[in-house]
């Protein structure tokens, strides 16, 4: 298949022409990248069956891993959703369109290939100018999930998604670096108490203003294997892990620094080619090669933002082992740290032991 990869201006006038073909392209039952605020997403009809299986296709994703649906507009979820709580358009109000998704019970218009055999449905609608339009010139329902090949980091520039869906999909709009750098918040409203599946740049708390009670799906903190399988399908998968052996290495910036240049040392003398991923305080302070600043720790933004790629230079480098600060920043640290950990399995290192 040949990827077009068409970039957009910012100027309406001349997007406009360029969108209209994305959402040609999908009615047409065909795939196409594009940009949102959190990551770029791998965009397919959301009712059609075999525009679901082709973007598994397309990813290398197993089709049990359910797909969420992109909305532009409020009044298009009752066409998917059904017993929609009170609770949902108090969220929508506060976080639509942005970084966070919800699930409903579904109708029969959504395919069970899009939302895995479930009989739930994820829905989001992004804080994306280009995305939303997309997503209306598309017929309303485009399932996407994030456009990375199923297991590697998100993407966060066109960049990287040509370099994982190249010949696997119709178009690529690119939109350049996106905004936020983490796969939006998942909360799941279809039970008694609402549940958070996966964290991101809108918090818990924030979350909990509007919702009261929050409980937190085990595999968020990485307790899944207690035997109970996790409400977002996606959680047990191998995730955003880069090529390298990634291991974190928490502890005091001190002991942390000391403790990885030991490693590195190590590391080099064993043939291995080591990576650090580091905050950009402590960057200079690594003597090895391929030292990654993610971002300050004084604009935990940054670090959210750059995580993915850092992760993707890394790989770049073509390092062996990686080795990583912690990055339990006050309001996304735990979001950071949940791909982080899933990234590295769970592989960590207390330096000041
Ligand atoms: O920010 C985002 O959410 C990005 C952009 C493109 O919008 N999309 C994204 O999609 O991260 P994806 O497919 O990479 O992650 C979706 C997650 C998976 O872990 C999946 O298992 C879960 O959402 N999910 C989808 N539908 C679900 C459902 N009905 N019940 C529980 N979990 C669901
Ligand atoms: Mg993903």
């Amino acid at each position: 298949m040949k990827t077009e990869v068409t970039a957009l201006t910012g100027i309406w006038e001349e997007d406009a022409p360029k969108i209209a073909l994305a959402g040609k392209i999908i009615r047409k039952g065909g795939l196409v990248a594009f940009p949102t605020e959190t990551v770029y997403g791998l965009g397919g009809d959301a009712l059609k069956a075999e525009s679901a299986e082709k973007i598994y296709a397309a990813k290398g994703r197993p089709s049990d891993n359910p797909l969420i649906v992109h909305i532009a507009d409020w009044e298009k979820l009752e066409g998917i959703a059904v017993r929609i709580p009170d609770m949902a358009e108090t969220l929508a109000k506060r976080f639509w369109p942005g970084p966070l998704t919800m699930i409903f019970r579904k109708n029969k218009i959504v395919p069970d290939e899009t939302t895995g055999g479930l009989d739930t449905v994820a829905v989001r609608m992004p804080d994306h100018p280009h995305a939303l339009e997309f997503i209306r010139a598309s017929g309303g329902y485009i399932a996407a999930p994030s456009a990375n090949r199923s297991g590697r980091p998100s993407c966060t520039t066109a960049e990287h998604v040509v370099e994982d869906l190249k010949g696997r999909v119709d178009l690529i709009l690119d939109g350049g670096p996106v905004g936020i750098g983490l796969e939006s918040t998942i909360i799941d409203l279809t039970e008694e108490t609402p549940c958070l599946l996966r964290p991101g740049f809108i918090t818990p708390q924030e979350l909990r203003e509007i919702t009261g009670e929050l409980k937190t799906d085990p595999a968020v903190t990485g307790e899944i294997q207690s035997g109970r399988a996790p409400k977002a399908p996606g959680m047990k998968y191998r995730h955003y892990a880069p090529k390298g052996e990634l291991t974190i290495v928490k502890g005091t910036a001190e002991n942390v620094v000391c403790r990885i240049n030991i490693l590195i040392k190590e590391a080099l003398r064993e043939g291995k080619l080591p990576a650090v991923i580091a905050s950009s305080e402590n960057a200079d302070r690594y003597d090895g090669p391929n030292v990654f600043a993610a971002g300050s720790l004084q604009r935990e933004e940054e670090i959210a933002r750059n995580i993915f790629a850092v992760l993707r230079k890394a790989d770049d480098a073509g390092a062996s082992v990686i080795y990583t600060e912690a990055f339990d920043t006050p309001k996304l640290g735990g979001a950071i740290m949940n791909r982080l950990n899933k990234a590295a399995a769970y592989r960590s290192i207390n330096a000041d032991e």
